[in-house]
């Protein structure tokens, strides 16, 4: 993609860029936007972790991740729905920095149809008997076997989330010749601004 870099001196194709990006990545898991980190507070702090992405929508500007409803971040976002989205791909020698407010879907139509969606083998783990994150004596105990599950009762773990950002940044390495650039939709209408790397 680099060889040819069109947005290097363009704010408006560095956005469309990082559009594409993000679009391309929800139905390539080798990009390494496929797995962007998800942030959010617990009380005073930052709680990271690796999500898939499973939506990017270009015009409300939101990303959807699904999760299970007794995992951590759960409370987190209700309690505190302020949270960042962070990817960088090494091949493509691009970061972008997501901004924004997360919220939780659960036994609604956005999560209904995100789990009719989704393919029996991420639908698996929602069948797991205890929560993520619960200390366990003997892990293989927890392990999901097909045979033993109903696959479709894991459907009142599942939750979704979506991450509605406000201001996108991006940064392009290149030799001596860095590009960063900033896209904020916080006060209304886009702000876009060339920033030093
Ligand atoms: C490659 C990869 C993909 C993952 N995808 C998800 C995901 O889509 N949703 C999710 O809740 N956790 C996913 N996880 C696990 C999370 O990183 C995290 O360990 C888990 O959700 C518990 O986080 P929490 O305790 O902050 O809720 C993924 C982990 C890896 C390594």
């Amino acid at each position: 993609m680099n060889e040819k870099i069109n947005f290097y001196n363009s704010l408006e194709l560095t956005l469309s860029e990082a559009e594409i990006i993000f679009s391309s990545a929800v139905d390539d898991s080798k990009s390494l936007f496929h797995t962007p980190t998800l942030s959010t507070f617990e009380n005073k702090k930052i709680s990271t972790r690796t999500v898939v992405l499973r939506e990017f929508n270009r015009e409300k500007r939101y990303l959807r991740f699904h999760t299970d409803s007794r995992s951590n971040k759960i409370n987190q976002i209700n309690d505190e729905s302020t949270s960042t989205v962070h990817g960088y791909d090494p091949d493509l020698k691009i970061q972008i920095r997501l901004n924004g407010q997360t919220t939780i879907h659960q036994n609604d139509e956005i999560s209904r149809n995100a789990w009719d969606q989704s393919r029996e083998m991420s639908k698996m783990c929602y069948s797991v008997s205890n929560s993520p994150g619960k200390e366990i004596l003997a892990p293989e105990e927890y392990d999901i076997v097909k045979e033993q599950i109903e696959i479709e009762s894991g459907y009142k773990n599942f939750a979704v989330i979506i991450f509605k950002f406000d201001y996108l940044e991006f940064l392009f390495l290149k030799g001596a010749g860095h590009r960063r650039s900033s896209f904020d939709w916080s006060n209304g209408d886009l702000i876009s601004n060339w920033l030093i790397p």
